[in-house]
């Protein structure tokens, strides 16, 4: 099993690294093949909203605007499941995260059962390292987004500085059993 593991935090050694990390050791632990990409650094710019509201993401399911978006994408659809760890801001998923996650609803939801993403798990964790207020409306608009491009609900996993200690073993064992199924399904 191939997993993409995208983090949508600027730094490198916060909570949202750890959870990343966290993800990457369970998903190694069941052999999973493991990619891993950091959103800040690929350049992944915000959706235009071309013509009326819909670009080529309506009909052609790909994105006009050339960016880091076209290649991210590419590596998402070549994965077999997905961890999408992103620090919380405002309550919500952080600007580089809604950024990516926005552009791949309009290309895969708009292909419905067809999407790259149907029936593939997806893990998602969200991050909140300050007041630890928001993680739950931030899981909301993930576990939506996960249902609009029919990907399957691995779990949803809210971290804050409190929970940081219990919280990571169990984003490991989430990423370890993401991984173990999909091994036991091909076996089948
Ligand atoms: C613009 C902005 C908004 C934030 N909003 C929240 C929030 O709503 N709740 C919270 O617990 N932390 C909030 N934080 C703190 C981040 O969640 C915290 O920095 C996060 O864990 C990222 O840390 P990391 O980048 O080291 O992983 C915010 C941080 C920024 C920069």
């Amino acid at each position: 099993m191939k997993v993409l593991v995208i983090s949508a935090s600027p730094n490198t050694d916060g909570l949202t690294a750890a959870c990343a990390h966290a993800a990457v050791e369970g998903l190694h632990l069941a052999g999973a093949e493991v990619e891993e990409a950091r959103l800040t650094d690929l350049g992944v710019g915000v959706c235009q909203q071309c013509d009326n509201g819909w670009g080529t993401c309506l009909k052609e399911h790909v994105c006009q605007v050339e960016d880091g978006f076209q290649a991210l994408h590419a590596r998402l659809l070549a994965a077999d499941g997905l961890v999408l760890v992103t620090p919380v801001y405002w309550g919500e998923m952080s600007e580089s995260a809604k950024a990516f996650t926005d552009r791949l609803r309009r290309c895969e939801a708009t292909r419905g059962d067809e999407s790259g993403l149907a029936g593939k798990p997806v893990l998602s964790v969200a991050a909140a390292g300050g007041s630890g207020n928001g993680m739950i409306t931030c899981l909301g608009s993930m576990e939506r987004w996960m249902q609009h491009v029919r990907a399957r609900t691995w779990d949803l996993i809210p971290v804050n500085r409190w929970s940081r200690a219990y919280k990571l073993p169990a984003i490991r064992a989430a990423g370890e059993a993401m991984a173990r199924e999909a091994t036991v399904t091909a076996q089948r």
